[in-house]
């Protein structure tokens, strides 16, 4: 009896099982792969690569993966295709429109090649898609404002290319990005507002202008790390911005801010660990409010136009770890407390030099490099001698 069973029940199981034991890959996914290879260069495509192994006799997804797609992609149990993830080993090429296709994409991940040309605005009816890396490859042109329809988008990196134009109005639309890197590419114009749930901001290396502006801000209560530094933005920013509930570190070196508003820290609102503004226009003298937020360990404010007293309060910050100051206008004589050896301010490290101070002992590190020259410290203040205080 189980003998004659047997045959009919294998027969059964495979009568059953077939549709899904050589279900494969859909044929508008094969096609998209297809696309995606064929636009690379075929002699950027080592033996060995990734890519390498993309060989269409054999189903993308459902092979078993011992002789093709051996890396690069991954498929979900339904052989969709869920993740691009290229090696770095040099593909040049465009990115196909056809990668629209792939429509169960989670994540596309071309860091690190020489992809070139404009990013295809089809991206954008990837609906799943939460993380695109093309970070340093040669993409131009600028981001297609679709991208904007991405609602699963979390984290973003067209870092290292030379995207051009404006930031898209729409980036705000991406309610679930947390990270957002543009760093060194030629965008310009002004900063756009912001998504709500960005942790993470860096444009630095751009040609960005205008105001840090509040309008860009508003709502962003979980950021932790604004790093725009090497932009030409302007004006004065303003003590709303250090309110920020969830700040962290800030670099906006490289500047030509004008001006730097700080207020005492609100309730709550005390995580600053580093700020860095140097290499700005910054006016003004030296505010007491940074040795305010208490665990703040590194604060440049070197190469601006400073002038005025270093507040005693500085040498009595304890947390404060790294202090640049140097190549300012800063007058008087420094607070004693920077020099006491032995004492707890010892691991302070930074500078106080090539400022108008008086009376910084040569022997500690912290006055090199030496302070300006007498003339040039009474030009700026107006030829009277500076104010001792
Ligand atoms: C400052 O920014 C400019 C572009 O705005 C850049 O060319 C330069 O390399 C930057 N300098 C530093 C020290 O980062
Ligand atoms: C801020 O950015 C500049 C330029 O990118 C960099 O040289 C500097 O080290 C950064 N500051 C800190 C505190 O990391
Ligand atoms: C310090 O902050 C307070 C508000 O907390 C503000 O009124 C004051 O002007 C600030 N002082 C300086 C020197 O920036």
């Amino acid at each position: 009896m189980i003998i004659l069973l047997k045959p009919i029940f294998f027969f059964l199981c495979f009568f059953f099982y077939t549709p899904f034991s050589v279900s494969s890959t859909p044929p508008t996914e094969i096609s998209a792969l297809k696309s995606f290879k064929s636009s690379i260069k075929p002699s950027s495509i080592p033996p060995y690569s990734c890519i390498g192994s993309w060989v269409f006799s054999s189903d993308p997804c459902s092979n078993p993966k011992t002789i093709h797609f051996l890396c690069g992609l991954t498929c979900d149990d339904s052989n969709r295709v869920v993740s691009i993830t290229l090696d770095s080993v040099g593909y040049s090429g465009t990115l196909t429109p056809l990668v629209s296709q792939l429509s169960q994409l989670v994540v596309l991940d071309l860091g690190q090649n020489s992809f070139y040309g404009t990013i295809p605005p089809s991206i954008s009816s990837l609906s799943l898609l939460q993380t695109i890396s093309f970070r340093f490859n040669s993409f131009s042109g600028s981001i297609p404002s679709s991208i904007g329809q991405l609602k699963s988008l979390q984290d973003l990196d067209f870092s290292g290319n030379s995207l051009s134009g404006q930031l898209p109005n729409t980036l705000f639309l991406l309610s679930r990005l947390t990270r957002l890197d543009l760093s060194f590419n030629k965008f310009s114009g002004q900063l756009p507002k912001l998504p709500l749930n960005l942790l993470e901001l860096a444009i630095k290396g751009n040609s960005l202008s205008g105001l840090i502006t509040k309008f860009s801000f508003t709502g962003l209560t979980q950021l932790e790390t604004v790093e725009l530094s090497s932009n030409s933005f302007s004006g004065v920013l303003q003590s709303w911005f250090f309110q920020l509930p969830s700040l962290q570190q800030i670099n906006l070196s490289n500047n030509s801010l004008t001006g730097v508003e700080i207020w005492k820290p609100s309730q709550g609102y005390n995580e600053l660990v580093a700020v860095d503004l140097g290499f700005n226009k910054i006016e003004g003298y030296l505010s007491v409010n940074f040795t305010n937020y208490p665990v703040l360990a590194s604060l440049s404010l070197r190469y601006n136009r400073l002038r005025g007293p270093i507040p005693l309060e500085y040498c009595k910050k304890s947390s404060l770890r790294r202090l640049f100051l140097d190549g300012n206008y800063l007058s008087g004589s420094p607070p004693a407390g920077f020099f006491t050896s032995g004492g707890k301010y010892s691991t302070l490290s930074g500078s106080l030099g090539d400022n108008c101070l008086q009376g910084c002992p040569r022997k500690s590190q912290l006055c090199l490099p030496t302070q300006k020259p007498m003339s040039m410290c009474k030009q700026i203040y107006g030829g009277k001698k500076p104010r001792k205080f």
